[in-house]
């Protein structure tokens, strides 16, 4: 029975800490600017965001415009850099398919726009001696072709090679194998699964489904969320997530209310 007690002793603050919350984020997906019928929606998430306390940064992950960005017109590049600009925390926001597709000869155009825009198709953070990686992994999908003032795996390869510690990958369109009409080819899969298991990455975190994913590659969760609109008639959401220090990431999401003025 001592023995018991002192062992419990010995193991309670190892116990305690392995649950210690070592940050948070909050993650944003598939808005549609220009879609025009529900906007009031994501207009509300910055001040519930900014309401909140222990946000690192908010993450937008991918199809901001519902038409590629070569097309959009100047009132929803204003749109967007105002509802980017709503946030206390830092923003981040990585392209989706409806930002940059429109064919394989305009995507490259539309890439650079984005570029103009964010400032870059891919880029990190790094937070609490984790690395945030947000990933534009389009030219690696069914979606685009590639760019060339942009190699996607050289990025990834260098940016988790150089990580101080774990790692977390943002993207748009999830790695799964949906068989022939996936988003993703096989080969691309390997590759990618190949490379994510050379490095630290704790977690994978997408959009683009327009619903809720938890699946695995190996012990690597795969996680996408619903919408940030209701895209008439889904669930409008966003994730808070946590990040705790024994290297698991949970989640909680928070359904946004629709808006009053019907917009
Ligand atoms: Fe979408």
């Amino acid at each position: 029975m001592r023995i018991a007690a002192l062992l419990l002793l010995f193991l309670l603050p190892l116990l305690l800490s392995a649950n210690e919350v070592l940050f948070r984020f909050v993650q944003i997906t598939d808005i549609h600017i220009g879609w025009e019928k529900d906007r009031g929606f994501y207009r509300s998430i910055p001040e519930q965001v900014n309401a909140m306390t222990g946000i690192e940064f908010v993450v937008l992950t991918g199809d901001i415009f519902d038409k590629p960005l070569d097309k959009a017109d100047q009132s929803l590049i204003d749109e967007y850099k105002k509802f980017a600009s709503a946030f206390k925390v830092p923003f981040y926001a990585i392209p989706g398919n409806h930002d940059i597709s429109r064919g394989k000869k305009a995507a490259p155009e539309a890439a650079r726009r984005f570029q103009e825009l964010t400032g870059q198709l891919s880029t990190y953070r790094d937070c609490k001696g984790w690395r945030m990686i947000f990933f534009c992994e389009l030219p690696l999908t069914k979606w685009c072709g590639s760019f060339d003032f942009y190699q996607p795996v050289d990025f990834l390869e260098k940016t988790l090679k150089e990580s101080p510690g774990p790692s977390i990958i943002f993207l748009h369109v999830p790695p799964l194998d949906r068989g022939k009409d996936g988003d993703w080819s096989p080969e691309s899969l390997t590759l990618w699964s190949s490379l994510i298991h050379k490095y630290d990455v704790k977690g994978v975190i997408g959009g683009h489904l327009h619903r809720d994913l938890l699946d695995w590659d190996g012990k690597i969760p795969l996680m996408a969320s619903a919408p940030s609109v209701d895209k008439g008639g889904l669930l409008a959401v966003f994730r808070i997530y946590t990040v705790f220090k024994d290297g698991h990431i949970s989640y909680t999401t928070v359904k946004i209310s629709p808006p009053k003025n019907g917009e």
